[in-house]
């Protein structure tokens, strides 16, 4: 862990009265004229993806944006995790999954993967103690291996669940908070990549699931695979009388080629990162369901741009790099870089992040611990402020998905 007080005295230009009032905390005041503190989000999760074992990691959020690490809790999912091969004989780590939207949270609902049990996990979140987790029934085999990616629609009372490995596809689940997930399908609607289990990537593998606001379709986001001249795609399942089409319209925007971790911005506009050059715009017809490609943005000296996460607030989108440690912001309207911050945490780099209230929180699995870096947002579009990097201990490098109450 690092202080950031330093930063923050320059960055705050606070006087060395206010900076002796405000120390050793870098957390923004509200004083002075400053950028505001900021509201707060309850509570922080993510998967530990152990192969031996998966657990859902709950951390407190503290009134100024930052973790109570000391109060973390842990709960299993009643299924183990696993990692995806980058090359043969060598396992993923960080980025295991090669997926974002491994543990989504809605509707005090929290939804994980376990890739290893070919099941996902459903649990209740206490409403007065959001780190207090109950399962609801029973994991629900995921109709494929290697699942590595969970969309709800609130609206539909439908979670749907990505299937990466040899069995691929995506399988849809009703949600009831009493009896858990019961099965809408008989089978899976396959994409038919060609993987193993665990697959082969991060190229030619799938990348997220989500629905749109209005809960008219659901989008899986696919990899290309460049050394096999494999296009990836973007596939949209239309929702029918309430119900997932089994068939999806399936698009090859012009120039992408990685399309990984992706924000819903509208009912028609996806912001997806793309590993191999930085982020793409795209749009949604809503009538014929094709995706074109609108802004393509190329971010200098990017390694593999895969994450993000968006702020209705800022009107921004927040994208990670697994190899760079920064975070770029990309405006949501124009689909253009808008600011960078470079993390002094000395990390290689980040996998998922995600926006709570005016924070943004940014994952940093290794060896023996998994970080979280924090970041305000509260000063608006442009202008990140690097708080904090937090260390929860034990969680490792296969650690996956961020997920915000
Ligand atoms: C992978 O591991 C197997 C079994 O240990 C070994 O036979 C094979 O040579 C290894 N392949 C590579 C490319 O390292
Ligand atoms: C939608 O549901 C209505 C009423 O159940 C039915 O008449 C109609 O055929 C359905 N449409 C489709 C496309 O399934
Ligand atoms: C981040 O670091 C890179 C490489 O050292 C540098 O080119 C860039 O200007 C820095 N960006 C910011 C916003 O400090």
């Amino acid at each position: 862990m690092h202080s950031f007080a330093s930063i923050a005295t320059v960055a705050l230009g606070l006087s060395l009265a206010q900076y002796a009032l405000a120390a050793p905390s870098a957390y923004p005041s509200g004083q002075s004229g400053q950028c505001p503190q900021g509201r707060p989000a309850k509570a922080l999760y993510f998967q530990t993806n152990m192969p031996t074992g998966n657990s859902v990691v709950a951390v407190p959020i503290l009134p100024n944006g930052g973790l109570d690490v000391k109060r973390y809790s842990t709960h299993a999912t009643g299924g183990c995790g696993s990692a995806g091969m980058e090359a043969m004989n060598a396992t993923a780590g960080p980025d295991a999954l090669f997926s974002q939207d491994a543990v989504i949270v809605q509707d005090h609902m929290l939804f994980a993967t376990n890739a290893g049990s070919n099941t996902f996990t459903m649990f209740k979140i206490d409403r007065r103690n959001p780190t207090c987790l109950t399962m609801v029934g029973e994991p629900a085999a995921t109709m494929g291996e290697f699942p590595v990616a969970v969309a709800y629609s609130k609206h539909l009372k439908t979670a749907c669940v990505l299937n990466s490995g040899a069995a691929d596809g995506v399988a849809c689940y009703s949600v009831s908070g009493r009896t858990g997930l019961k099965a809408l399908d008989t089978g899976a609607r396959k994409l038919n990549l060609g993987q193993s289990t665990p697959p082969l990537g991060p190229t030619g593998t799938v990348s997220d699931i989500f629905f749109t606001p209005d809960s008219k379709m659901l989008i899986v986001m696919v990899k290309g695979n460049p050394p096999t001249k494999v296009a990836g795609f973007v596939a949209v399942y239309p929702v029918v009388n309430g119900t997932v089409s089994m068939t999806p319209v399936k698009s090859n925007p012009v120039g992408s080629v990685a399309l990984f971790g992706s924000s819903i911005i509208s009912n028609t506009e996806i912001l997806a990162t793309d590993a191999g050059f930085g982020t793409m715009k795209l749009k949604i017809d809503p009538v014929t369901h094709v995706v074109t490609a609108d802004v393509k943005t190329t971010i200098a000296g990017q390694a593999a741009t895969c994450w993000s996460a968006y702020s209705p607030k800022t009107g921004s989108v927040y994208v990670t790099d697994i190899k760079m440690n920064r975070i770029e912001e990309i405006s949501a309207a124009s689909g253009k870089i808008v600011s960078a911050l470079n993390f002094t945490n000395g990390n290689t780099g980040n996998i998922d992040d995600i926006v709570g209230g005016d924070f943004l929180y940014s994952l940093s699995p290794s060896l023996g611990k998994t970080d979280i870096a924090v970041v305000s947002l509260a000063c608006g579009q442009g202008k990140m402020k690097e708080l904090e990097t937090f260390s929860i201990p034990g969680a490792n490098q296969f650690s996956s998905g961020l997920a915000v109450l």
